[in-house]
């Protein structure tokens, strides 16, 4: 197959959604119509469920199943789909951001019943900003939930985003009789008894026919063509070109656990979604069909065993072809280097590839060479944007508990901080360095992994912020900064990449600041 034609046949994309809404019912419900699983119940849901075991237990159980799950890649209809896992814990947030940094598309799962919620809130949201192509599955219509045009409108409040239905639910819950699907006009029937059975599909082209009546019952296909009215009178007809720039957003109703509404959401998305995109670098546009190799590192798992501490980083190919044992740049080392087993994902299991194309993850194992947002290429110096750090929520100064292993301890909180398990910040007044983090667990998750990987003890302090906000250099040589570096010495600190951070105390503290220094740009993401 042609090069061209690989890059086409790619759609890499990610489904988000609050915990519990069936984003991992709904991943194993697409293996299977993809043929690269046999059973339902063999994609382990990754969350960190709380109760019988310790959370550091459940933490590196969940380590386990993310590596297997990372990228999770079948093919349908000639079409290689890539799913790119996002973990549902709140507190591991800012993996997924970085996750999505690598997709060129999201489906969104919200439970019928919940709604939107607020973890979905905050994805959409990163998506919207980079007006990444979203498709809404609306979950469990097998349960009551809430009337479908109300969580139309919910969706379009709460997510800011312009719905189109691409199907329709006909009842819900105990009376839910199937869907009417607006893309392909036919009647999908939820079969009744066991409601596990896949749905059977009657062709419908005319909502107004006999038969409808007959198939569903009066009354129901009367409120259906109602409904339908409704939908073709309130939302503008899907426009594909809108769906990509991120304007419009189709929506289908299902249920994955019964199978229903899937093949339907499956068949629209390989037809629509979009291919591998052309992504933005610091110094150009790159596109997938360069002839040059170039991808970035958006995630890195270490190694469970701790007697091997190599580690995986999953590289996002942009452009070109990713071969094996080709010499390739390594920008931010300036260094040229060969990778003899590279990882490609299947189903659930990964293998050594020779080759990978535009839209595939390759993972790489890395001795320690690598950092989140790192960018790989044939020659060219180009730094890939946009795996960007947000101010974290949570901020604790670390101690050595251990004096004879402030070695090992450095090294720990050095590659845990590559991994992006936390953000360091160093004070420039005394040096103390401070973790921040976006949820509590993770203190765990580096206290327990400090100990087991490095044989390094910490011990955590508190430490009062608000929040971290980037400061901008671009007049550092003013009196105006100069003043501000001065008495705001406490205040500030340097991240892993040696930018200035300020760390308000409070949202007055930082109002007054940006009062007194108006020229002194603060930025609340690390990305400019
Ligand atoms: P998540 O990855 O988004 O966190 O959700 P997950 O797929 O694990 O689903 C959360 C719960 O919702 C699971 O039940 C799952 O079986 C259920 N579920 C998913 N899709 C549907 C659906 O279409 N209809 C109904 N009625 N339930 C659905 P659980 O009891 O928490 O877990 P399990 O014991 O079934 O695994």
């Amino acid at each position: 197959m042609s090069f061209l034609k690989e890059i086409n046949r790619r759609r890499t994309f990610g489904i988000i959604s609050h915990p519990d809404a069936g984003k991992t019912t709904l991943t194993e419900k697409l293996l299977l119509f993809g043929g690269a699983i046999q059973e339902a119940g063999a994609v382990k849901s990754n969350k960190i469920k709380k109760g019988a075991t310790s959370d550091f237990m459940e933490i590196e159980r969940q380590r386990g199943i993310s590596v297997a799950t990372s990228v999770l890649a079948f093919e349908y209809n000639g079409i290689k789909i890539n799913i790119l896992d996002t973990p549902g814990h709140k507190d591991f947030a800012e993996d997924t951001f970085r996750t999505l940094t690598a997709v060129d598309s999201v489906i969104v799962v919200i439970d019928v019943a919940k709604g939107v919620e607020e973890q979905t809130e905050k994805l959409v949201e990163v998506c919207r900003m980079r007006n990444i192509p979203m498709i809404v599955f609306i979950n469990k219509m097998d349960r009551e939930g809430k009337d479908a045009f109300d969580l139309l409108d919910e969706v379009e409040q709460k997510l800011g985003l312009n719905v189109v239905p691409l199907s329709f639910p006909i009842g819900m819950g105990y009376d839910f009789k199937g869907i009417y699907n607006l893309w392909e006009k036919n009647v999908n029937l939820f079969s009744g008894d066991s409601r596990k059975n896949i749905e059977e599909t009657l062709e419908i082209s005319d909502l107004q026919s006999a038969e409808l009546n007959t198939i569903i019952g009066q009354k129901p296909a009367e409120t259906l063509r109602e409904e339908i009215e409704l939908v073709n009178g309130i939302y503008p007809s899907f426009n594909k070109e809108e769906y990509l720039d991120g304007k419009q957003q189709p929506v289908f109703f299902g249920s994955a656990l019964n199978n229903f509404g899937v093949r339907e959401l499956l068949d629209c998305f390989v037809n629509i979604a979009p291919k591998p995109r052309p992504k933005e670098s610091e110094e150009r546009l790159v596109n997938p069909n360069e002839q040059k190799f170039s991808g970035f590192v958006f995630k890195i798992h270490a190694n469970m065993d701790p007697n091997h501490r190599n580690r995986l980083a999953f590289v996002k190919i942009v452009s070109g072809e990713f071969k094996r044992n080709a010499p390739y740049l390594h920008v931010r080392n300036n260094k040229k280097v060969k990778f003899s087993s590279p990882n490609a994902f299947f189903a659930e299991k990964k293998e050594i590839v020779d080759i990978s194309y535009p839209g595939d993850i390759v993972g790489l194992q890395d001795t320690g060479t690598f950092k989140i947002g790192d960018t790989l290429t044939e020659g060219e110096v180009l730094n890939y944007r946009g795996v960007p750090s947000f101010s974290p929520e949570h901020f604790r100064y670390i101690n050595n508990a251990d004096p004879l292993k402030s070695k090992q301890l450095n090294k720990g909180i050095d590659q845990l901080m590559d991994e992006g398990v936390a953000q360091l910040f160093t004070l420039e007044l005394n040096g103390r360095k401070v973790i921040g983090t976006v949820g509590a667990l993770q203190y765990e998750v580096i206290q327990y992994r400090l100990e087991h990987e490095y044989g390094a003890k910490c011990t955590y302090e508190n430490l009062n912020v608000y929040k971290a906000c980037w400061v901008d250099p671009k007049n550092n040589k003013t009196e105006e900064y100069k003043e501000f570096v001065r008495v705001k010495q406490r205040f500030l600190a340097k991240d892993k990449r040696g930018q200035l951070v300020f760390l308000a105390d409070s949202s007055f503290s930082l109002q007054m600041t940006q009062q007194k220094y108006p020229n002194v740009e603060l930025h609340f993401t690390s990305e400019r």
